[in-house]
């Protein structure tokens, strides 16, 4: 989305701040998620509905036929609100409710990615109850220290998600031996913003060992997850409006030993709607301040947060003036003094009424939006596809 292609004009007719979607960037990425993963029959793509839940994205998304991860009963109830069918829906999660378990085997979910023996009771329980057989993977932690940043990583030991590998063989045992469940396949996740494909290497190898492993014992896997975690580029989002799906895709054909007629799962979402994604503001006030010159906008971390949780890089663009350029602190109206999106940054020269576009913000933005404050939640607008 290059500067001067945003609809300012209809713009002008919303209440600020409100989130801006590239349906036309969507449906491209869609489309070539549809063509690299097609290369192997036997990939299926799911969306992780936590990265955006609004319905118009889930229904563009599940339009194109890809399955839904969610990680509660309320993004499993989100999903099929959205237009995903239930038998596709995957679910994970360390903490999954009584009500969610349940939730998941009256709507006929595809999958429960088991995360500890205890949930594997559990389920193996209500399911009978219900009179219902619920079809299981195992959530693996394979102790996996993934590039990106700390607080992101999900596949170490230190982690609360997924089975020690140590513990694997003992839990699916049991899990044969149950009358409820049925173990079909073996879940993973390492992390997310990960543009190393190295990392997705690293988990290749140590599947097809996990695999070997359990081949040797008899038991043969119908299908693997390998979770999400395909990161994009923050810093120059017009030159790389879509992350590399074709490198992604090709290093698990490459690398992961997979046995004739095992399915695999990939569970995919900033790559597939953060690009598309702008918060869009506008500047209330310019501030001189005695050391920096504050740009506040009427946009704050209660609509997109990532700045101040993670200190996540976000481009920030004027896209009403094309003045010469000045640095600013660009920070919201909340009462926090985290409440800032970036310090320092060149933007053109900012005045009252100016629209401030906040770049890649298609996921976890919208979907982590809070009330803190007691701001409204964001609106949305739509730009249209190319017919
Ligand atoms: N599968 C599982 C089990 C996950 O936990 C996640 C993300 C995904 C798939 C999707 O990963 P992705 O392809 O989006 O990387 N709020 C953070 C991101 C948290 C990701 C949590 N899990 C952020 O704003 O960066």
């Amino acid at each position: 989305m290059i500067k001067g292609s945003f609809p300012t004009e209809e713009f002008k007719k919303l209440r600020t701040p409100f989130y801006y979607y590239d349906m036309e960037l969507l449906a491209s990425t869609l489309e070539k998620i549809r063509t690299e993963a097609g290369k192997s029959p036997e990939y299926i793509v799911h969306y992780a509905i936590k990265a955006n839940f609004n319905e118009e994205i889930l229904r563009a998304v599940s339009a194109t036929g890809l399955g839904a991860d969610c990680i509660s009963g309320g993004e499993i109830e989100a999903a099929l609100k959205g237009g995903f069918k239930p038998e596709t829906i995957v679910y994970s999660g360390v903490g999954k409710s009584d009500a969610e378990i349940e939730l998941g085997l009256e709507k006929g979910i595809g999958r429960f990615n088991v995360e500890s023996e205890a949930e594997l009771e559990v389920i193996d329980e209500i399911a009978g109850a219900l009179g219902k057989k619920a079809r299981i993977s195992f959530r693996v932690n394979p102790d996996i220290g993934a590039h990106g940043r700390a607080n992101l990583t999900t596949g170490t030991i230190e982690n609360k998600f997924g089975i020690d590998m140590e513990q694997l063989d003992k839990v699916v045992d049991r899990s044969l031996s149950m009358k409820n469940v049925e173990f079909l396949g073996l879940h993973f996740h390492i992390g997310t913003q990960l543009t190393d494909m190295s990392d997705f290497v690293i988990l290749c190898n140590r599947i097809n060992d996990l695999q070997q492993r359990f081949l040797k014992k008899g038991i043969s896997i119908a299908d693997i997850n390998v979770g999400g975690g395909l990161g994009i580029e923050y810093l120059h989002p017009n030159h790389l409006p879509q992350a590399d799906f074709e490198s992604y895709f090709n290093v698990f054909r490459t690398h992961l030993k997979t046995i004739p007629g095992q399915k695999v799962h990939f569970e995919l979402g900033r790559s597939v709607v953060a690009p598309c994604g702008s918060l869009i503001s506008r500047v209330l006030y310019v501030k001189e301040g005695i050391s920096r010159k504050f740009a506040i906008i009427d946009g704050s971390m209660t609509e997109l947060i990532r700045p101040a949780l993670y200190h996540a890089y976000h481009r920030i663009e004027n896209i009403s003036s094309d003045g010469d350029e000045e640095t600013y602190d660009v920070v919201g109206p909340v009462c926090e003094s985290t409440d800032i999106f970036a310090r320092r940054i060149s933007l053109d020269k900012c005045r009252r009424g100016d629209f401030i576009a906040i770049r890649s913000a298609g996921a976890y933005c919208e979907s982590m939006a809070s009330r803190y404050n007691c701001r409204p939640l964001p609106g949305s607008f739509f730009g249209k596809k190319k017919k």
